[in-house]
């Protein structure tokens, strides 16, 4: 079978559901590529991280496009700069090339992810990949998929994991009213 790797498959999902009228929120910046990504599919995007260096990275990602609102705080944080999403994408565990010890945690996770259900559109989806491998990603990635499988809003549209040992998993989510 072929691997596709974990951010191509969520590429194409995002590809599936976004619209030129919509709105996007990337709740990990990192180096970027998420945001360029839904940036030049979407009206608007709003990306957040903790790291000044993200955004940065994340800046010059963008290399100028003016749909894109950075925002250096925790997604925990997320109502109080964003009022309404069609979509919300979590890549979840530590900035590639940056410091590992700086990583998303269980509690702030569940807390974004409380936080972005109410502020997410009837029938708008929300994306998480979480990195099972990491230091404290396994618990992570159990909490905020078991949170959102439970969800009585909440319906599973896909869900994608390959043949390792501790491989990421993807996962996709629909909002119904
Ligand atoms: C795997 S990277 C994201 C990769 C990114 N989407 C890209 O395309 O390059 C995870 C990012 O989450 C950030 N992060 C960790 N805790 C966070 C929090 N509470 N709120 C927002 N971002 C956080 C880290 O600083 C890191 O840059």
């Amino acid at each position: 079978m072929t691997r596709e790797h974990i951010t191509t498959h969520a590429h194409r999902f995002i590809d599936k559901v976004l619209a030129k009228d919509m709105i996007a929120v990337d709740g990990t910046a990192g180096n970027g590529y998420d945001t360029l990504y839904l940036a030049q599919r979407a009206k608007a995007v709003i990306a957040f991280d903790i790291q000044p260096q993200a955004i940065e990275a994340t800046r010059q990602r963008i290399n100028g496009l003016t749909n894109v609102t950075l925002v250096l705080d925790s997604h925990a944080n997320l109502a109080k700069h964003v009022q309404t999403m069609d979509l919300i994408v979590f890549n979840l565990g530590y900035l590639p090339h940056g410091n590992p010890s700086i990583i998303t945690q269980t509690s702030s996770t569940l807390d974004a992810l409380k936080a972005a259900i109410p502020l997410l559109k009837d029938r708008g989806h929300l994306l998480i990949t979480g990195y099972r491998g990491h230091p404290g990603g396994l618990d992570e990635t159990l909490q905020a998929v078991a949170y959102l499988s439970a969800h009585p809003n909440l319906s599973v549209m896909d869900a994608y994991t390959y043949d390792e040992p501790l491989a990421p998993l993807f996962m996709a989510f629909q909002k119904r009213g």
